[in-house]
């Protein structure tokens, strides 16, 4: 039944059935409801979430925990605390040793989303907090534009340490610090992950490329989808990319909002 009608229900809509008045005004008030239906569980997903809980996609935590390397020490932890203890009490690479505080990473352990930035920055480092200098409150701004608040993500970056002056990450420290943030991700188990920038989105997806050609696109990133684009700091330091970094805050909530099934 459910299979015949349908296709017959969109023949209806596109007007090439014919009804007595009385059906054609049942099925006609019946499309109606449907519609209003689907409008009203869309307003409710975009006020409290999906309606259906989503299950992270099954193997997402185990191929990422596949990238570290064997005997690595953050294989073994099974909790954020420890993790964090471990990122606080070591000195994986020089600029570890010249920080004021490492900046592990903050949000719900539960969170559906993640987001993954380049480094901490001067005020990151005083704070031991990531994005709360001037890149951070218009990241603030930005997740607050989709209905989202910092609590409900998780906010990361892929060093934990500043580089001095800012410089861009070195690629030992690059490779010194992803252990930790796949760590991050194989116990949040994330069901969508946001790169805020060129290195993060360089980095997490292995590829050399410009920041035009990798945001405004999902990328399979061991299963779940994952959205490239532009830093805060670069927003504020260039307003015409203000426009492309909406659509792609806006791809992420449509996504959020429909299920994280790549598209
Ligand atoms: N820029 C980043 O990439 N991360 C921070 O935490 C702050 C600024």
């Amino acid at each position: 039944m459910a299979d015949n009608f349908a296709p017959f229900l969109r023949e209806f809509c596109l007007g090439r059935v014919k009804l007595s008045r009385v059906a054609s005004q049942f099925l006609h008030n019946m499309v109606e409801l449907l519609h209003g239906l689907r409008d009203c569980l869309y307003a409710e997903a975009e006020m409290h979430g999906p309606l259906v809980p989503i299950e992270p996609p099954r193997g997402f935590a185990q191929k990422i925990t596949n990238l570290i390397p064997t005997e690595h020490p953050v294989r073994a932890f099974s909790s954020l605390e420890d993790l964090r203890h471990y990122v606080e009490t070591s000195i994986l690479v020089p600029i570890d040793a010249m920080r004021t505080s490492a900046v592990f990473g903050e949000g719900s352990a539960q969170a559906r989303i993640m987001l993954v930035g380049e480094a901490p920055g001067a005020d990151e480092d005083r704070l031991g907090r990531p994005f709360v200098g001037r890149a951070g409150k218009l990241l603030d701004k930005m997740i607050a534009a989709i209905q989202l608040s910092r609590e409900e993500l998780f906010i990361a970056n892929i060093l934990k340490s500043r580089p001095p002056s800012n410089r861009n990450p070195e690629p030992q420290e690059i490779a010194a610090h992803l252990p930790v943030l796949y760590k991050q991700m194989a116990l949040i188990q994330p069901d969508f992950i946001l790169c805020l920038g060129k290195v993060a989105g360089e980095t997490l997806l292995n590829t050399k490329s410009t920041l035009g050609s990798l945001r405004g696109k999902v990328h399979d990133y061991h299963g779940i989808p994952l959205l490239v684009t532009y830093h805060p700091a670069a927003l504020l330091r260039n307003q015409r990319w203000k426009r492309p970094a909406w659509e792609d805050l806006q791809l992420l909530q449509k996504l959020y909002i429909t299920g994280p099934a790549l598209q």
